[in-house]
């Protein structure tokens, strides 16, 4: 087998790019962007300087939320093409240098899966019931759901089956939407399942998956009830003061990564196991990325980091301190599909729990000039820390998050689940500007978007900020470029004692970054600027801005 050297391999320092297939790029003009658009549009990301991409799901599925209710773990849904477009889009990639990560969706399937199917036309027993979770209800006649939990998306996280002669039946545990009841992980036949699907697609050359909700699998024995200590809407769960939920960051998972790890180390390259694990604190987080296990976890606590020097320095020094301690490289993320688009997020005036999203009627909404200034500030910031960073499709645009989507618009299960008093996610998956005044800005050729995208997103199409000096777009080529050419992805962090409280000060290796978080600008010491989020040429450290400057 043909492994870099441990400490070498290619994720720890890589830049990795989020595709949201369905609103990336629409080659057949049906308004959902699918993988031969993906495949169009791939040299616009090698230009940008990116490592790598990560596909969320474009698996069989109906679509009840975005995908991650898969209806068939190892065929592409027709909406987004064929085995033999993903086959293409792969050598496409890897021929231009892209390594190719998809999602894996373990915790639950959709409720459309023929195995969930089969167990619903099986009596309570059976084996095929024993794939997912189904319990009798409480009550005299089984009336009461078999637990307290509630969904992520919200209401109760069981849903009761009707018997084939119409009778009411056993209840199933489905964490997230009612449609993707989640799986039986104490069986083994779930455990061989999924070592066949990893198999199926490292066989045809993918470099890795990101792990959907690698935190959920196990369930504590039992299923005892459980009160949050916190408002409903996050994905996660803190381990902090014993408050473990009973669903998440069961101990039982981590013999799942292990097993998978050795069927990684069997196959050739360094591939890659990244944990969607909203778990808290880091020192927890580090479990799922010991040396045995996954190689990555998404850095959730950085991402709900607010706008303050004194947060981003402690959530630094705590994201390297935690990682390093077990081996792993930090990874570092501002957006995803899942959370209001940091362009916005930033400038929030309001608490805006994750997954809740925002909305014309939420309180405290963003000042769009604020929100961009910080964004870009925060993006130059994290482009330059020391191990692997994730950016989402758009953030490079300096996309906000869309806020005036008609409640007709809507398709997130947590607006519907919450008669519209959560927003939910939406709002960050509207297709992408490519080219400013066409159609549908050039996500297709026929105007139709799946979601509306704004009028006035022009100026902001990738077309537009092309060799701009000052764009958005602009601002991240050059600091992937120079990411890549001072290799600050392998360099250690060290921090400057001189600056005010308000400006973050690091070196990372021959590089000196500062951002201000405040509101009057700082001098510069002499020396070169490398990159600037705002400004021009000759300037100080401007207020919200980010510099940086060749080290002395
Ligand atoms: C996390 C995914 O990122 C999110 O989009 C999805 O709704 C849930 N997991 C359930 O699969």
């Amino acid at each position: 087998m043909t492994h870099t050297t441990p400490g070498n391999e290619w994720w720890r320092t890589a830049v990795i790019y989020q595709i949201y297939p369905r609103s990336f790029a629409d080659s057949n003009g049906d308004g959902i962007g699918d993988i031969p658009g993906i495949t169009d549009r791939l040299s616009a990301l090698q230009n940008l300087g990116v490592d790598a991409i990560w596909l969320s799901p474009f698996y069989t599925s109906p679509q009840n939320d975005a995908g991650y209710d898969v209806a068939d773990y190892t065929d592409v849904d027709p909406l987004f093409g064929t085995l033999s477009d993903f086959d293409r889009m792969l050598d496409r990639a890897h021929e231009l240098g892209l390594r190719v990560i998809i999602d894996l969706v373990p915790n639950h399937s959709s409720s459309a899966h023929p195995w969930f199917q089969e167990a619903l036309a099986s009596p309570p027993g059976s084996e095929a019931r024993a794939r997912y979770i189904f319990r009798d209800g409480r009550g005299s006649d089984g009336e009461l759901p078999p637990n307290n939990w509630q969904s992520v998306f919200g209401s109760p996280a069981w849903t009761r089956t009707t018997n084939t002669d119409g009778t009411p039946g056993q209840w199933y545990l489905h964490l997230f939407d009612s449609s993707q009841p989640d799986f039986d992980w104490n069986n083994p036949w779930v455990h061989e399942q999924f070592r066949s699907i990893l198999r199926f697609w490292l066989d045809r050359g993918v470099d890795g998956f990101r792990v959907d909700v690698a935190h959920g699998l196990y369930k504590a024995d039992g299923l005892p009830d459980w009160t949050p200590p916190r408002e409903a809407g996050s994905m996660g769960g803190s381990l902090e003061n014993n408050q473990t939920p009973p669903f998440f960051g069961q101990p039982g998972v981590h013999t799942v990564y292990r097993d998978w790890h050795t069927i990684f180390a069997s196959y050739e390259g360094d591939r890659v196991l990244c944990a969607e694990a909203w778990v808290e604190p880091l020192s927890q987080l580090a479990l799922w990325v010991r040396p045995d296990e996954m190689h990555q976890a998404f850095n959730f606590s950085y991402l709900t980091t607010g706008w303050s020097a004194c947060a981003v320095r402690k959530i630094v020094d705590d994201s390297i301190a935690a990682f390093s301690a077990v081996g792993a490289p930090s990874t570092w993320v501002l957006s995803n599909h899942d959370v209001v688009r940091h362009a916005s997020r930033l400038a929030l005036t309001a608490d805006n729990p994750q997954g809740d999203g925002i909305g014309p009627r939420s309180p405290g909404l963003p000042d769009a000039t604020v929100g961009l200034r910080r964004a870009r500030a925060a993006s130059a910031l994290m482009l330059a820390l020391p191990g692997s960073a994730y950016i989402y499709q758009g953030e490079e645009l300096g996309l906000p998050e869309v806020i005036d989507l008609p409640d007709s618009a809507r398709q997130d299960p947590t607006w519907f689940r919450n008669n519209g008093k959560r927003y939910g996610r939406d709002g960050c998956r509207v297709p992408i500007p490519w080219e400013a005044d066409t159609p549908a800005y050039g996500f297709n050729s026929t105007g139709k978007s799946w979601l509306p995208q704004p009028d006035d997103w022009s100026a902001l199409a990738r077309s537009a900020q092309e060799r701009v000096e000052g764009s958005t777009l602009e601002l991240y080529r050059a600091a992937l470029r120079l990411r890549r050419e001072y290799s600050l992805g392998s360099t250690q962090l060290r921090w400057l004692a001189e600056y005010p409280d308000n400006v973050t000060a690091f070196e990372v290796g021959n590089v000196r970054v500062l951002t201000n978080f405040g509101t009057v600008p700082h001098r510069l010491p002499e020396g070169e600027v490398l990159l600037r989020s705002s400004g021009t040429a000759g300037e100080s450290l401007l207020p919200e801005s980010t510099v940086w400057m060749r080290a002395m």
